[in-house]
């Protein structure tokens, strides 16, 4: 406990660096232009930048300010921060979801990263050259070792890679927060902005084949009005939105509880989200959609696009450096870099369950890492036997579209409710060097809620389709309409599992606390931060200073 609270962010670049990091990643590259494709393209965006306005930066500075003055108090995750606010024995266990959420997003997370270095290897060694539009499909199944009905399925290469990313992560999150992840964010970001404008380029520059690249632009940017009363819909975007800018379950808010409490989070905020949308909707979009139509047409894109929420990359691109100069060499180095931008986001999901283990059970970073290590590695054997069953996007879905925004709401209530808006938007400014709009004081303390609220409440409640049937889109969901018949029963124990989850976390949550009140060391350490809650005026100025300056280094 007290080792960790000396680490601090070396310079404010880092964690500036460090957040983009983790919000630019699969998110913005694969999984942005498939979900734009499964919901028809058109009627994506326009919820998008709904979600991105009312609920994605508002929510971003919150988790910001939650998060920097969560340190402040010596709490770097969600079950601490959320004791200290509520000061009720439930206030730990709503925090569960900041480490049910990442972890179950990071199993898969993982997995689909470690697909971006075979890829990198497939394209170094020459095999995209051998692919057209008939047999790309092939090349993914193929590499994944997919097999149909119950057969389980699993390929060397797939098992190496997976391996081998299993490892580099680990390596980096035991190397601590400073050092390790910056040193990546600084060499790979910069290099993959490169690298996708120049992708860009190509794609709008395509020749026909089955479309023209502007119909591929047409597919993605022409809104559809009628789909915009589709709750799904709707989620789909607001998950994306948290999803890309890696928010909604305490992953930022672990970052930020290694600022100091004068750091500025605002500009921050801004800069981060802003890079991050750029890569998304300019550059994910641009370049996969707009390929995969050429290429398939707009409806066997779309059909792809169902098949696996982050796959829509995985058939487009290859045929794209096949239409270029060295595409093997572009191919290899784009797959690698993307690898690297995944690299800094699972990283930073990893983060918040590494910090609980080791600030509120006490285990050393090595425990704590060989921990979570081996858990993760034991939730991706059934994960990697079972794909192309479904699973992982069943998991996918219930990760990003559900319990992001539920997890979301809880931080909103928690942050403009029950701390106060007062309290709340002084944590937001304090430090700022960027004027945050009043208007987001608003939207956070009643917009936000109010839409989270309505969004989830009319999936779970309104009829999806009120001609056919009353059920709802949630109902729809939980019987495993529309899924095969040989799926399901992968997916119930998929689901299952994730329940078992959940639980285990919660009891774990209890244990925790219990250890922490036998523990007298600890004693003085909650009265501060109870202290600190309980501060009357300006709270990031109340508190301890004595508290917060233990163990800071000097500035750099
Ligand atoms: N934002 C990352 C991406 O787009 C994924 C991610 C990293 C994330 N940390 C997160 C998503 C925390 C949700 C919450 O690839």
């Amino acid at each position: 406990m007290a080792g960790r609270k000396s680490e601090r962010w070396a310079t404010r670049m880092g964690v500036m660096l460090a957040v983009a990091g983790s919000a630019i990643g699969l998110g913005a590259f694969l999984r942005f232009p498939t979900q734009a494709a499964q919901h028809g393209g058109g009627a994506f965006l326009i919820p998008y930048f709904v979600a991105l306005l009312l609920l994605g930066l508002p929510l971003m500075w919150m988790e910001w300010a939650l998060g920097r003055m969560g340190g402040v108090w010596g709490h770097h995750t969600l079950p601490g921060i959320f004791d200290a606010v509520t000061r009720a024995r439930w206030g730990k266990y709503l925090g569960v979801l900041g480490l049910f959420i990442p972890f179950i997003i990071v199993v898969y997370y993982l997995y689909v990263e470690s697909w971006t270095l075979g890829y990198a290897f497939l394209a170094a060694t020459g095999e995209f050259a051998n692919q057209n539009t008939a047999t790309v499909n092939g090349l993914h199944t193929q590499y994944l070792g997919v097999r149909d009905g119950s057969a389980l399925s699993w390929s060397l290469a797939g098992v190496i890679f997976l391996l081998l990313t299993l490892a580099i992560n680990f390596w980096v999150i035991c190397r601590g927060a400073a050092a390790g992840i910056e040193k990546f964010s600084r060499i790979a970001m910069p290099l993959l902005f490169l690298l996708a404008i120049i992708l860009m380029v190509r794609v709008l520059t395509l020749p026909r084949a089955v479309a023209t690249p502007f119909e591929g632009l047409d597919f993605l940017w022409t809104p559809d009005i009628s789909a915009l009363t589709n709750p799904t819909v709707w989620l789909a975007a607001v998950g994306q939105v948290f999803f890309t800018l890696s928010i909604g379950l305490g992953a930022i808010i672990t970052y930020a509880s290694y600022l100091r409490k004068d750091d500025d989070v605002a500009l921050s905020g801004l800069t981060s989200a802003s890079l991050n949308t750029m890569a998304g909707v300019i550059m994910g979009a641009t370049i996969a959609i707009p390929a995969a139509v050429v290429f398939f047409g707009a409806a066997a894109t779309m059909r792809y696009a169902e098949g696996g929420s982050f796959s829509l990359g995985f058939f487009a691109l290859p045929l794209v450096f096949n239409e270029m100069a060295s595409g093997a060499l572009v191919g290899a180095l784009w797959f690698l870099l993307l690898f690297f931008a995944g690299l800094t986001a699972s990283v930073s999901l990893l983060r918040p369950i590494l910090a609980f283990f080791q600030d509120e059970l006490g285990w050393t970073r090595g425990k704590a890492a060989s921990v979570l290590g081996a858990l993760v590695a034991a939730y991706l054997v059934p994960l990697v036997l079972l794909t192309g069953k479904g699973v992982l996007d069943d998991m996918d879905f219930w990760a990003v579209q559900i319990f992001l925004p539920v997890g979301a709401l809880i931080e909103i209530i928690i942050f403009a409710w029950l701390l106060g808006m007062k309290h709340g938007w002084e944590a937001i400014t304090a430090g700022a060097r960027l004027r945050v709009p009043v208007v987001v004081k608003y939207v956070l303390q009643y917009v936000a809620p109010l839409l989270l609220l309505a969004l989830l409440g009319s999936w779970l409640f309104v009829p999806d389709d009120p001609k056919t049937g009353a059920l709802s889109a949630a109902a729809k969901m939980m019987m495993l309409d529309g899924v095969a018949e040989a799926n399901k029963p992968y997916l119930i124990f998929c689901r299952v599992l994730m329940g078992v989850t959940l639980l285990a976390l919660l009891l774990l949550l209890r244990r925790a606390w219990r250890r922490k009140l036998d523990q007298p060391a600890m004693a003085p350490h909650i009265a501060a931060a109870e202290a600190a809650v309980d501060a009357p005026g300006h709270i990031m100025e109340e508190i301890t200073p004595a508290l917060f300056d233990a163990g800071r280094p000097d500035r750099a």
